[in-house]
């Protein structure tokens, strides 16, 4: 698939502090990409640099084939950028700035009033287009920054927390948005939500203090987890004590974790490796009675692959069975 969106070793310094640091990656047409990271990591500096917003200090970003700076017009017609935050100029009303953005684009005046409603319809503004948009609550601020980047139809869309402040049923409606758009664009968009990576994102980048430290498919990177292939199992607490030391001499097992649950207890088994010990366990947890109420097997957790990829500075997106001591 053709490529829409490239960094390319982009890099920025604030004074002596490095933000961004050689951050490469590509978004072809109908990919989304995800951006992840903890605060501060240097999400909403990359985007900014991928719009044009901001110069890199070194490095760049190219757009349908063109490099985007913050001179080239041509480049930036072809970028939507939702801005973290609220839109500038709250003294306008929504049908005021949504206008104002048209007509920045260039968009043929008698065409303005079409393109604003159909931005504004697909995002449901209709209720709040005479309402000035300092007044409008958070997740109406944040739509009225949608329809804002999208009014002019742009190939590659840059989505700084889409999501951010919107209750669920919205979260819901502007990720069908997304996906909707994304069949024939390239869009990234950053989030702190991790199911909006299995939601939506074929594909996501984990960045950290500035670099890349993971990048793969929603199930490449869950399969980093230490979870990954552990079983989980529910079974009456008085059970509980015996079933443990009967895990832990079946070879493969390198951990039990245990949680209560009413009267009962959780057992989460993770293996040596993440290899796959579910048919040992069953097969025993068959012969002998523990009684087990649930029985599944760990697909990995993002949460978990997260915490491993930005918690210390070396990681690098490796297995993390590779360092991992504490098992
Ligand atoms: N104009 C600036 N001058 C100085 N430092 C800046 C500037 N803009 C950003 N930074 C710093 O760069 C780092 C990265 O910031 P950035 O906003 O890109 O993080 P982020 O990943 O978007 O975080 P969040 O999840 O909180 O939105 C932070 O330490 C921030 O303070
Ligand atoms: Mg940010």
């Amino acid at each position: 698939m053709e490529i829409l969106l490239e960094a390319r070793e982009l890099t920025k310094h604030f004074g002596a502090f490095m933000a961004v640091d050689n951050i490469s990656l590509q978004v072809r047409k109908g990919e989304v990409l995800g951006f992840l990271g903890p605060n501060g990591a240097g999400k909403s500096t990359t985007m900014k640099m991928l719009t044009g917003f901001l110069a890199p200090t070194s490095g760049c970003a190219v757009v349908c084939g063109e490099t985007v700076t913050t001179g080239n017009v041509a480049a930036r017609a072809r970028i939507g950028y939702l801005p973290e935050g609220a839109p500038l100029y709250g003294e306008m009303t929504t049908r005021e700035f949504l206008s104002f953005i048209a007509a920045s684009h260039a968009i043929p005046r008698q065409e303005v009033a079409d393109v604003v409603e159909s931005a504004a319809g697909a995002v449901h503004l209709h209720d709040v287009m005479e309402q000035r948009i300092e007044t409008l609550s958070k997740g109406f601020k944040r739509r009225v920054g949608l329809a804002a980047a999208i009014l002019h139809a742009p190939d590659v869309l840059i989505l700084d927390e889409p999501t951010d402040g919107l209750d669920p049923n919205q979260k819901f409606e502007v990720r069908r948005l997304i996906e909707a758009m994304s069949v024939d664009r390239a869009i990234i968009i950053s989030t702190h939500i991790l199911e909006e990576v299995d939601a939506l994102c074929h594909r996501a980048i984990i960045i950290n203090k500035g670099h890349i430290v993971a990048d793969g498919t929603p199930s490449e990177l869950r399969a980093r987890s230490k979870y990954r292939n552990a079983v989980t199992m529910l079974v009456p607490g008085e059970n509980a004590e015996r079933v443990a030391s009967a895990l832990k001499r079946i070879g493969g097992v390198a951990k039990i974790e245990a949680a209560s649950e009413g009267d009962k207890m959780r057992l989460t088994v993770l293996s040596a490796g993440n290899v796959d010990i579910s048919e040992s366990i069953g097969d025993i947890a068959a012969v002998s009675n523990w009684q087990v109420s649930q029985f599944s097997v760990d697909p990995g957790r993002l949460d978990d692959v997260f915490r491993q990829a930005t918690e210390s500075d070396g990681y690098q997106g490796k297995n993390h069975s590779e360092k991992e001591g504490h098992a």
